[in-house]
């Protein structure tokens, strides 16, 4: 974006004419002076709204912003954009994600704003949030909402949305009554913030620090904690240092910053849905992430953060044990340290001064808990361009597992239900629920199991789904299916009674079906696929992109290059 002596705002308000006289006398209309016109412009990007729990808090977090900008010479501005939050959005925030990052871009592309401090939060919003600042590339700072208090109910710590999984299953096999689960409903939210596991929000922030694009060490302090307030703050100031230093996304957003922030994900234990967004962020810039690479560094990063759903703790204990930034810095010799971060400084060097590490939650490279990442990238011939499986939160004797298909095909009023009569050696097969098959690719991989195995004691079965997850999902759920049953996918072929084979380890998920059957199918149900008749969606579904593409828009990828 060009600027006048290095600032957008100085053209902004130093034109000459009609056009610059209004500028200036609508401004100092807010009450601002004529040496404010002067100070470097940073928008402050709040996605505060009442209709997300998430970012209920963040009006005292732009203000805490806002106070660190006029503290280092800047003038602020705060604006609105949609905002996201989970239980809230129907029929799925996946489908808004870029939406979202459409009125971001547009926003900081339409306004002469030199920097800007993005607040996000809930799931989508970080990384739309994130597409939007690598597409216009203007100086921008990640400040996240932080995650809520642990839950509590009789004395259990619970978690978002991890235990609104097992309580409502609990609940639907008779072992827990309405009276207790409404007890628990009462105290799972304590505070604001996003969800406190390492679900998607929490993964996305500690992978907003990784990218270099957050302040060190900010992204696992707690929503009410008066730590936070300082972290905005401190993220206030930093842009306007940010600005004077061209210090653009571009920068820091490099290969080697996507490298590191994947190998952060592994060691987290961390959400599936990072995968589609981290490919997003990277498109928005010309770099393809082939999921691919995303396998390789598994491989070769070990699972080191005991925190759910993969291990024991929450997101409070995982701050309290040295948080992300520690987490970072005992990873530095995986890690490219000379990716430069926000911080002017490049990240072995952001890093090097990290709390303390407590390693029962965070553990070190010599003493992993687990040699593998959290994720492992299918391929075969019912995934031909993957899928995605969360190993450590899988149960270890189903990582094996060869069983007969019991399909199922849509969602029923927006959930996926199991046949009654399924059996438990059975694998669960959803399609139909896609980026352009829902649309918008909701979360319902996590297909509840049939009341009748839950009451007999059956607690996981194999689910593979062209859907995505929660990133606070547990179980053995395959998800991300690639290509999806809409758009032709072979996940769509599957018929009840076929055979299926995952195995884990070899990166496989095979349909035990001949070739030529598989293609006999594929004509018997060629034909238009059902579009929605107007609007977003529409416009969603005749452009976005497979999972294993990031279902950005395709005309959103520089170029518009998208298929
Ligand atoms: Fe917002 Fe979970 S609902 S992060």
């Amino acid at each position: 974006m060009g600027t006048v002596a290095g600032r957008r705002s100085t053209a902004f308000f130093e034109a000459s004419g009609m056009w610059g006289f209004i500028r200036r006398a609508f401004t100092k209309g807010m009450g601002f002076s004529q040496s404010d016109l002067g100070r470097p412009l940073i928008g402050v990007c709040n996605t505060f709204s009442e209709l997300n729990k998430c970012h209920s808090h963040f009006r005292e977090l732009a203000e805490a912003v806002k106070r660190g900008v006029w503290q280092a010479g800047g003038l602020p501005l705060e604006f609105p954009t949609i905002s996201l939050g989970e239980p809230f959005v129907q029929p799925t925030t996946m489908l808004y994600r870029n939406l979202m990052a459409m009125d971001t871009e547009e926003m900081l592309r339409a306004h002469p704003l030199d920097g800007v401090v993005l607040l996000g939060g809930c799931d989508k919003t970080i990384p739309a949030q994130l597409m939007a600042a690598a597409t216009v590339d203007i100086p921008a700072i990640q400040v996240t909402g932080g995650p809520m208090l642990d839950g509590d109910f009789r004395g259990e710590r619970l978690g978002a949305c991890t235990d609104c999984y097992r309580l409502t299953q609990e609940h639907a096999a008779g072992t827990l009554s309405g009276e207790e689960l409404q007890g628990a409903e009462d105290g799972m939210c304590r505070s604001a913030g996003h969800c406190m596991v390492m679900g998607t929000a929490s993964t996305m922030g500690a992978l907003a620090e990784a990218l270099g694009m957050m302040l060190p060490g900010t992204s696992s302090i707690p929503a009410p904690d008066s730590r936070r307030l300082q972290a905005c703050e401190e993220s206030g100031r930093r842009i306007v240092a940010m600005v004077a230093e061209d210090l653009r996304p571009s920068r820091i957003l490099t290969p080697a910053a996507f490298d590191n922030a994947i190998r952060v994900l592994m060691a987290l234990g961390g959400s599936p849905n990072a995968v589609i967004h981290l490919v997003a962020i990277a498109g928005r810039l010309g770099i393809r992430l082939p999921v691919a690479r995303f396998d390789a560094l598994s491989r070769e990063t070990p699972w080191l953060c005991n925190v759910r759903p993969s291990g024991a703790h929450q997101m409070e204990t995982y701050h309290r044990a040295g948080g992300t930034a520690a987490l970072i810095a005992t990873m530095l010799p995986l890690l490219n340290g000379s990716a430069l971060t926000c911080t002017g400084r490049p990240l072995a060097e952001a890093y090097v001064d990290a709390g303390v590490r407590v390693p029962d939650v965070i553990a070190d490279l010599d003493h992993p808990l687990h040699a593998e990442g959290g994720l492992a990238v299918l391929t075969g011939n019912l995934c031909p361009d993957g899928a995605i499986i969360k190993q450590t939160a899988a149960t270890p004797a189903l990582l094996r597992h060869r069983g007969r298909a019991r399909v199922l095909r849509g969602l029923v009023h927006g959930e996926a239900v199991a046949p009654d009569d399924a059996r438990p050696e059975d694998v669960l097969v959803l399609t139909g629920a896609g980026p352009v098959g829902a649309p918008g690719m909701p979360e319902v991989g996590q297909i509840p199991l049939p009341q009748a195995l839950l009451r007999a004691g059956v607690r996981d079965m194999v689910r593979v789904s062209d859907a995505r997850l929660s990133g606070t999902s547990y179980g053995t759920l395959v998800a991300h299916v690639a290509p999806e049953g809409a758009v032709g996918g072979p996940i769509g072929l599957v018929r009840d009674g076929d055979e299926i084979e995952l195995d884990v380890p070899a990166r496989h998920l095979e349909l035990r079906v001949d070739a030529r059957e598989l293609q006999r199918r594929a004509c018997e149900q060629a034909g238009p696929r059902p579009l929605a008749p107007r609007g977003y969606a529409r416009l969603y579904q005749e452009h976005v992109l497979q999972a294993d593409r990031g279902c950005d828009l395709d005309f959103l990828l520089p170029g518009g290059a998208g298929r």
